[in-house]
């Protein structure tokens, strides 16, 4: 983990958050290349999931819903954790991540200092706000802990305006606010955070079918992002473990440096929001009476996405760090180099390449050091492939392309170069 963030900062992809103010605990920017990375996760996503089906379709929902939402959804009551705090240090934890929920400790020593604990109590992880310039119990708000709610209580307006009928689902890929007690271990288990999260609405019969699909895709999903399967457990969570609201429950475990954690969720949850939120039933079809659709709720991290993404990929390599990110996710496609920076012609002509390569795809440009410098450095960052412009290219009008998994190298004609790579790249 050391190694991730240390690269991750040195390289523009994750910064700690308001650094020059001494920091916020658990807050974390993506950088240049980290956003890239995370657009390419969402993309691909959205792609997958949105554009190329039939039985789907997107929202983008505010941040701050109405606080009879949270209300109706159960989420004010029953959306905590248990916290314990040290009478000794006065720090806080969660109960459940230091006592084996089987056993029948209570209260048990601090973690940190040995002292006596408190009895767990319930903490809420809604995180409140104020909405207008009076901060009164009446204008209180909350920034959603999940997106999910928005696709249940915009499902009408979509249903009248899409005319999706059963099967379908509604996706949303945005923020999501917890005040998590023991928040950590990098963009793991931070207090704002980004998810994607589809409801697949169904009819109550099918559920099983359907929990059985979805946990497929997610599975596929996973693999397109390069993450060996073997890394993956998928754990079923018992009956008194499960959200407040799901009747089954998969979590898709990943293996990582600092132990085996949550990295997707998949939930049964009934009809459980759609009968909180519509008094009526929202779903009609001909010659049946309206009823209230079940949902399969497949979810997925971006932050904790990134994460394994960077885990997965990697590697150190003799002389080499190399990031070998699957090409679709790679901030940069290629690199383009001149030989020699302080060669005019050879300058002139790389320029050229990087600027017409860059009309069809994100490339970086680099004339610092020497060759075998700049390719270390790009391999350190992911990026497929380097072009370099040498003496020859300005007599051939070709190339040289180097593959950073293999690093070979071919000669390629300038005219064939974007075409090429687009080829190499799907
Ligand atoms: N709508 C269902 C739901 O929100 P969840 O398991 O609480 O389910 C879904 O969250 C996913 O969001 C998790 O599998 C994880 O990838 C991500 N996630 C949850 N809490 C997070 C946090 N504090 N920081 C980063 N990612 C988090």
């Amino acid at each position: 983990m050391e190694k991730i963030v240390s690269l991750c900062k040195r390289r523009g992809f994750i910064f700690p958050g308001s650094e020059i103010y001494g920091g916020l605990a658990n807050s974390w920017d993506y950088g240049p290349l980290g956003t890239e990375l995370k657009n390419n996760i969402k993309q691909l996503w959205w792609k997958k999931f949105v554009q190329n089906r039939d039985d789907m379709v997107g929202l983008d929902a505010s941040l701050i819903m109405n606080p009879k939402v949270w209300e109706a959804s159960g989420h004010l009551k029953e959306f905590s954790d248990p916290l314990i705090e040290c009478k000794n240090c006065h720090k806080r934890f969660r109960f459940d991540e230091i006592v084996n929920p089987k056993s029948e400790i209570r209260n048990p020593k601090c973690p940190e200092c040995g002292g006596e604990t408190t009895l767990p109590r319930q903490f809420n992880l809604m995180f409140k706000t104020f909405i207008g310039p009076s901060e009164e119990k009446n204008n209180i708000a909350y920034f959603r802990p999940e997106t999910a709610q928005a696709m249940f209580v915009d499902f009408k307006n979509v249903l009248d305006t899409s005319r999706k009928t059963l099967p379908f689902g509604i996706a949303q890929i945005g923020k999501a606010f917890r005040n998590e007690i023991t928040p950590g271990n990098f963009i793991f288990r931070t207090r704002e955070f980004e998810q994607m999260e589809i409801e697949y609405f169904i009819r109550k019969e099918d559920w099983e079918k359907y929990f059985e699909y979805w946990r497929k895709e997610m599975i596929e999903w996973i693999k397109e992002l390069g993450v060996d399967i073997k890394n993956i457990h998928e754990n079923e969570i018992p009956d008194k473990e499960r959200a407040h609201y799901s009747k089954r429950t998969i979590d898709f475990d990943y293996d990582f440096p600092f132990g085996r954690k949550e990295l997707y969720g998949l939930a049964y949850r009934t009809d459980f929001d759609l009968k909180n939120h519509f008094k009526e039933p929202p779903y009609k079809e001909e010659g049946v009476d309206a009823f209230y659709p079940h949902v399969i709720e497949p979810t997925w991290g971006v932050d904790r996405s990134v994460l394994v993404v960077l885990l997965e990929a990697y590697r150190e390599e003799k002389e080499r760090v190399v990031l070998r990110l699957p090409m679709k996710l790679a901030p940069y496609k290629a690199a383009v180099f001149p030989l020699l920076a302080n060669k005019p012609e050879l300058v002139k002509l790389a320029r050229k390449i990087y600027d017409d390569l860059r009309k069809d795809m994100m490339v970086a440009w680099d004339d610092r050091g020497n060759i075998g410098k700049r390719y270390y450095s790009q391999d350190e960052i992911g990026t497929p492939y380097c072009i370099t412009v040498d003496f020859d290219s300005l007599e051939k009008n070709d190339v040289t392309i180097r593959d950073r998994d293999t690093m070979k190298q071919e000669r390629v004609k300038i005219s064939e170069l974007a075409t090429i790579l687009r080829n190499k790249l799907n």
